[in-house]
């Protein structure tokens, strides 16, 4: 039984694809309507928080591995690798990003911590340290659609964008056959650099209608996210990496994903074709 602990983005996709493949698989979720979709696709659902230990040790029952991947809460995941360890579960794929300890953004050293207290647990792990998420975009898709623009500070940077549909794809191939992947930490990226500019001129093809990128300012930033919801340290965060992009810190590709599917990772033109909807 492969345990999944999020239903998010590669939450979602990977318990899809473990289902298809006939691989049982339980992934834990907080509100009821999730759980119906993914009990549709085969999965075993279990309704909880990752707050809350017992539902965890709960949702450990029986499970012989486990896909790490939160938003990253440090507490949360040493629930997770603290119930995986009472359990003596075979083997952890964690779901990670650039990790240091030195990181100016906070959740970087967070999943520093995180990663360290998986490696002090003892349990046979393999990291996925993850580029940028094609994904992240669908964030920006509604005012994309509206005003036919979006901006950023991340400037000329260039980033190894990767589908969310492939990290889950890696995780789940892992989670399948962990025993050649103990140990290792993999990148995951997309097969190009793309800086954002790159990607209008993608959207704009694929759409078939001008979609313009504009560079603003780290600060500009943070307010623009804060206006439309995000908290301010969130948005402080997110536009501290798009700084770090902007003075190249995300311009690094792998052959990772292809390595351990046999097949490419998706290119950004098949993620704006197959969420064109979302861009309108
Ligand atoms: N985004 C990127 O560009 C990027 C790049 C590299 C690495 N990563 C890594 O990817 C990971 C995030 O993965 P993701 O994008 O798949 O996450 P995500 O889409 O943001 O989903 C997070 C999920 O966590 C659930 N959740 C939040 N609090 C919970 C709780 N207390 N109990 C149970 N579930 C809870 C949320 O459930 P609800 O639906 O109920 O809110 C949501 O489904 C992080 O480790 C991040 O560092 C991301």
């Amino acid at each position: 039984m492969v345990f999944i602990t999020t239903a998010g983005k590669v939450g979602t996709e990977a318990t899809r694809l473990l289902a298809e493949r006939d691989i049982p698989v339980r992934v834990l979720v907080r509100s009821p309507e999730k759980a119906s979709t993914l009990a549709a696709v085969g999965a075993e659902v279990v309704i909880g928080d990752l707050d809350d230990r017992a539902t965890i040790d709960a949702a450990m029952d029986g499970v012989t591995r486990v896909i790490l991947v939160t938003a990253p809460v440090v507490a949360q995941e040493l629930n997770v690798i603290e119930s995986a360890v009472r359990a003596g579960v075979e083997h952890v794929v964690k779901i990670t990003s650039k990790a240091s300890v030195d990181s100016p953004i906070l959740r970087r050293r967070w999943q520093t911590e995180i990663e360290e207290a998986l490696s002090a647990s003892g349990l046979p792990h393999t990291l996925l340290r993850n580029n940028a998420y094609m994904q992240n975009f669908l964030m920006l898709a509604p005012a994309i659609a509206k005003t036919g623009s979006f901006s950023s500070s991340a400037g000329t940077g260039q980033v190894g964008f990767i589908d969310a549909r492939d990290v889950a794809a890696v995780a789940t191939a892992i989670a399948a056959s962990p025993t050649r992947h103990v140990g290792k930490t993999y990148l995951p990226t997309g097969p190009e650099l793309l800086s954002y500019g790159d990607v209008a001129g993608t959207l704009s093809n694929v759409l078939h209608r001008s979609i313009t990128f504009s560079a603003r300012t780290v600060e500009e930033d943070k307010q623009a996210m804060m206006s439309v919801g995000v908290p301010e340290p969130i948005a402080a965060q997110n536009a501290s990496a798009f700084a770090l992009i902007a003075a190249g810190d995300a311009a690094w590709i792998t052959d990772d994903v292809s390595a351990i599917l046999g097949h490419p990772a998706r290119r950004f033109e098949q993620f704006a074709n197959d969420y064109a909807d979302a861009f309108g």
